[in-house]
């Protein structure tokens, strides 16, 4: 397989290892899928138009979590006769992919093929599918090693994972090596805390509580920087938009669930059991103070960034 050659550091190593991330997603896989999955819908839905992917004959998603997303579009673009190639890290998470798209009626015997890819041992050589098969595949791989030979796709799509990868610069050159002359990449990913106040307030209470929670493990550190990191690893045409999602739910859940996700986990796992929970029981009561839910929706910033090969 052809490797670029942009060799500069272009964006800071995060703090855990890809069989970490593995084991912190297949643990969280249900967790995701009942309390969380449904804020990014919207958001992915959005990456799909945007890149134009419901035209394109070949369309890969990577950290596509359970799959419900995809599950919701890949019916356009069946209608192309295309191919989709729905990939994760997590065993947890294929394996939803698969149960979902399998439970579908129109899609279950369209899929062509799924598979939990060895990594690094296994290339998958989309070159000799026969086109006028529709196709769907699952694979189990990391972003930074995609087991697909080069220039197979008009589309790359990943929602909310640039910021959570080992290794974000490695993400971007597999997106660019399997991307077609001119294909579309779109990603997304959170924004600063400031532009969610609810990301923003929890560790400020949690600080002044005598707490701490580290942002070496921080999902918000990455807005702003990635077209320039995309610009650097030879993508042109870069655009972004930025997307509001709103969102009505009960405030401690939401809180809870998103301290269960790995990086909040991770970072606040020092800090004694009573100020966690102090913290969450004060965050509730500021939260609804300041955005009263009678007034205001909770609302999480969301960067989209769009850019071709
Ligand atoms: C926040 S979820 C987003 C899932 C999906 N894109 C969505 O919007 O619902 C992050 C996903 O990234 C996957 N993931 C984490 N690190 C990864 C990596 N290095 N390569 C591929 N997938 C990864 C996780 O297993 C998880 O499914």
């Amino acid at each position: 397989m052809k490797k670029s050659s942009c060799k500069s550091s272009l964006l800071k190593q995060r703090a855990f290892s890809t069989a970490k991330l593995r084991e912190f997603w297949n643990d969280f896989s249900d967790d995701y899928v009942q309390e969380a999955e449904t804020l990014g819908i919207p958001i992915g839905l959005d990456l799909y138009e945007l890149t134009r992917a419901r035209k394109a004959r070949r369309v890969i998603e990577t950290a596509a979590g359970a799959g419900t997303a995809s599950a919701m579009f890949i019916a356009h673009l069946l209608k192309l006769r295309s191919s989709f190639v729905a990939c994760d890290l997590s065993d947890e998470m294929v394996s939803k992919i698969q149960q979902k798209y399998s439970d579908l009626s129109m899609l279950s015997d369209k899929i062509k093929y799924t598979k939990l890819a060895q990594e690094g041992k296994e290339e998958i050589d989309l070159c000799n599918f026969d086109d006028d098969v529709k196709n769907i595949y699952a694979l189990r791989c990391s972003n930074e090693d995609i087991p697909i030979k080069d220039e197979q796709f008009d589309v790359y799509i990943s929602n909310f994972s640039i910021h959570i990868v080992s290794d974000p610069e490695a993400m971007l050159r597999e997106a660019h090596r399997l991307l077609k002359p001119e294909g579309t990449i779109g990603i997304s990913l959170w924004k600063r805390r400031v532009e969610s106040p609810f990301f923003k307030l929890f560790p400020e209470i949690l600080r002044e509580n005598g707490g701490d929670i580290s942002d070496d493990y921080s999902y918000f550190n990455m807005e702003g920087r990635v077209p320039s990191y995309l610009e650097k690893t030879g993508f042109k045409s870069i655009k972004k938009a930025t997307k509001y999602i709103h969102y009505n739910e009960n405030v401690e859940n939401v809180l809870r669930t998103a301290l269960k996700t790995p990086f909040y986990r991770e970072s606040i796992r020092a800090n004694p059991q009573e100020i966690v929970e102090q913290s969450i029981q004060e965050f509730c009561e500021v939260y609804s103070r300041e955005y009263p839910p009678e007034e205001e929706m909770m609302h999480f910033g969301v960067e989209i960034c769009i850019a071709n090969k």
